[in-house]
């Protein structure tokens, strides 16, 4: 029998969360102090901010976008338990280690490759030049059978597109992550491959619901979330949506993505929510609702292209959802 010894990068089985719901008894000591906390601290944060000082500051709710049976999780608990490997692993990791000297602002974007109109451009003139920022509230899934809803601002990415004018060839799209070892402390050591890059085919990326936000709740982003500008996909798993980014590349053919190199037999390039294919080592046909109902999180079904079947299904017309791309 082969016995496989775990990786420095991989997601550990505790990570997932297990299909049975959450108790008291099989939730870990230390997550449990800290989600007891933060419900306590969410009760103290009433209202909403007041601060604008980015560029698109306050934006305005698209209606469109703003499903009534969705419940928005709390904004401490979408902005302190996070997935950001530069900042380190464990979740509560990103929020002290992003804020600990490193500059998100100025901050330039680099548009480039198979487009006709390729640039370099300051986030805030970016986020200008596509008419200011809207709010959205979306889905948001983890392929670590976790969830929250989260109201983002930010600007469809089909806008980002349009301005780039890419050529007949462009099929792909990258995002790439900023590379800064000496700032972002993740970085010095291997635990992925940097920079961490992921990528959409190029019409999934001029869908309606592909977004790059610029803030959470009306607020600038934080830098743990992904300042100043990180990618947002809902009908797909969270690893797809990259941070911080630097790079949008249009490219012929279909790249490399940093989870997909790191253990291809767990993470595929398409990585669409699906309830009837499971993660090899965990179930995805539920997901724990990250301060849902109480402070122990409740279960819920995890749905088809995470709710976003009706939008999103035709991209995928003819190919096996149930074959791991
Ligand atoms: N982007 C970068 N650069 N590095 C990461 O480690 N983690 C991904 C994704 N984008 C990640 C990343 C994963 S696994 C998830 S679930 C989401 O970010 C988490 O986003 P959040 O922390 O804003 O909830």
């Amino acid at each position: 029998m082969l016995i496989r010894s775990p990786q420095d990068w991989e997601l550990p089985e505790s990570a997932a969360t297990p299909e049975r719901d959450y108790d008291l008894r099989s939730l870990g000591r230390r997550e449990f102090l800290k989600t007891a906390g933060l419900g306590l601290a969410t009760a103290a944060l009433a209202g909403r901010p007041a601060f604008a000082t980015t560029a698109g500051f306050p934006t305005k709710v698209n209606p469109d976008y703003r499903d009534a049976a969705l419940k928005p999780t709390a904004y401490e608990l979408i902005t302190s338990y996070n997935n950001f490997y530069e900042f380190g692993t464990d979740k509560a990791d990103p929020k002290p280690n992003a804020n600990k000297g490193w500059k998100t602002e100025p901050w330039t974007v680099e548009i480039t490759g198979l487009v006709r109109n390729p640039a370099k451009i300051d986030a805030n003139d970016l986020v200008a030049k596509m008419g200011g920022a809207e709010q959205r509230v979306y889905r948001f899934r983890c392929v670590e059978a976790w969830s929250m809803v989260i109201p983002w601002d930010g600007f469809p990415l089909a806008k980002l597109i349009a301005w780039a004018d890419p050529k007949p060839e462009a099929k792909f799209v990258t995002f790439t992550t900023v590379l800064d070892p000496k700032n972002i402390p993740g970085q010095r050591r291997g635990t992925l491959e940097w920079p961490y890059l992921e990528a959409l085919r190029l019409d999934e990326s001029n869908h309606e619901l592909a977004f790059m936000a610029t803030g959470i709740y009306g607020r600038p982003i934080p830098n743990q979330n992904g300042a100043p500008l990180r990618l947002v996909v809902p009908w797909k798993y969270g690893f797809k949506c990259g941070k911080s980014i630097v790079k949008i590349n249009f490219v012929a053919k279909q790249p490399r993505n940093t989870w997909n190199v790191m253990a291809a037999d767990e993470y595929g390039f398409y990585a669409n929510v699906n309830p009837t294919v499971d993660h090899p080592r965990w179930s995805q046909a539920s997901e724990r609702v990250i301060g849902g109902g109480g402070l122990l999180g409740t279960r819920q079904k995890t749905l088809m292209f995470n709710g976003y079947e009706k939008q999103c299904a035709a991209l995928y017309k003819g190919m096996d959802l149930r074959k791991y791309y």
